[in-house]
């Protein structure tokens, strides 16, 4: 475990992308998981086994807004992560009530459901889901706990060219704004680090390691499958200003997305027109690279070199 006592640390959503991620890495550092879910259904079994296999003390709250059935979970707990689905709506209406269950459990620092673009470096009315985490950062800024916020860049499985849930590859915008882009491992393992270190008491963490643009990225992936055709599509800056405000404010059309179009577009409005998922300006805001130093990233070749990553487990026929 290093310089870092052992922690007790619930993860709410911990059946989750980051919310696994993160509860693996924590345990691999000996830390003590309560791992979160609202309980047993048929897209969470297998993760809820494999964190019970784990020795993970396993925590069902059907309802989060219960502020003192949560605080009965989050009682003796060290640190409190939110890894939710994120969307506008249940930020504002899932985490304060949160927020204030942690302030009455004294659990002494409450880590955001962010895990994306940072939000904290970027202006008001960018995107509807930035808003609503901006909103919410200003409440747990207030609340005398001590708070760190992750932003990881974007996950590979977003990012990088790949043809396992869409027909085609998609770009956006401005090829050339850089952003980095990491691995869900090593999203879990950095952010397992940050969240429990002491130098990152009321700091972002911005990890920064594979910084890439999509141009680059594209022409990595034809180099990589140079007898594969793909079949590239481009949503133009134009499109994607008037998608994040004129986009369904509810419908949910990418394929696996989570956010509504609105919501979606305000992201690749932030990327890929703003260049601005990451921030290393920010003066609460460290550079993993800085704080982790000797730490080993996943590289992007990587994933697309591997057939599984670019063509999915079925659709692999190049
Ligand atoms: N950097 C990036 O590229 C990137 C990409 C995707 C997401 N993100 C961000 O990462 C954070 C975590 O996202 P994620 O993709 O890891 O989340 P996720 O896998 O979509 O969901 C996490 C967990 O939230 C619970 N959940 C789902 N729907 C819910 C609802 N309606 N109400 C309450 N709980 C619900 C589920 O757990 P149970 O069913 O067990 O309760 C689920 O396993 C978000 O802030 C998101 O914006 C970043």
């Amino acid at each position: 475990m290093g310089d870092t006592p052992r922690q007790r640390i619930a993860v709410i959503g911990a059946t989750g992308q980051v919310g696994m991620a993160l509860s693996r890495a924590l345990h691999r550092l000996g830390h003590e998981v309560i791992a979160v879910s609202r309980g047993r259904s048929a897209s969470n079994r297998s993760q809820l086994d494999q964190l019970a296999a784990l020795g993970m003390h396993l925590a069902f709250q059907e309802d989060l807004t219960n502020v003192s059935q949560v605080v009965a979970i989050l009682a003796g707990c060290d640190v409190a992560v939110v890894a939710l689905r994120a969307n506008a709506r249940l930020v504002r209406e899932l985490e304060p009530p949160i927020l204030e269950a942690a302030r009455k459990a004294d659990v002494r620092r409450f880590v955001p459901d962010e895990f994306g673009t940072h939000t904290k470096g970027l202006d008001y009315g960018v995107g509807t889901l930035f808003d609503a985490k901006k909103e919410f950062q200003e409440q747990v800024f207030r609340s005398g706990l001590e708070w760190t916020l992750i932003f990881p860049g974007g996950i590979f499985d977003y990012f990088l060219p790949n043809l396992r849930l869409v027909e085609r590859i998609t770009t956006f915008g401005n090829l050339h704004c850089t952003f980095p882009t990491h691995s869900l491992e090593d999203i879990g393992a950095i952010s397992a680090k940050a969240v429990t270190d002491s130098l990152t008491a009321n700091k972002a963490v911005q990890m920064y390691a594979n910084v890439v643009t999509q141009a680059k990225l594209v022409t990595m992936l034809k180099r990589l499958w140079p007898d594969h055709h793909f079949e590239i599509e481009h949503v133009s800056t134009e499109t994607i200003i008037y998608l994040k405000e004129h986009g369904d404010p509810l419908k949910i059309s990418a394929k696996g997305g989570a956010e509504p179009d609105r919501e979606r577009h305000g992201i690749n409005y932030a990327t890929y027109v703003l260049g601005r998922l990451a921030c290393l300006d920010d003066p609460d805001t460290i550079n993993a690279n800085d704080l982790y130093p000797g730490y080993v990233y996943k590289k992007p070749e990587e994933a697309l070199a591997d057939p599984k990553f670019v063509f999915g487990e079925t659709h692999y026929n190049c």
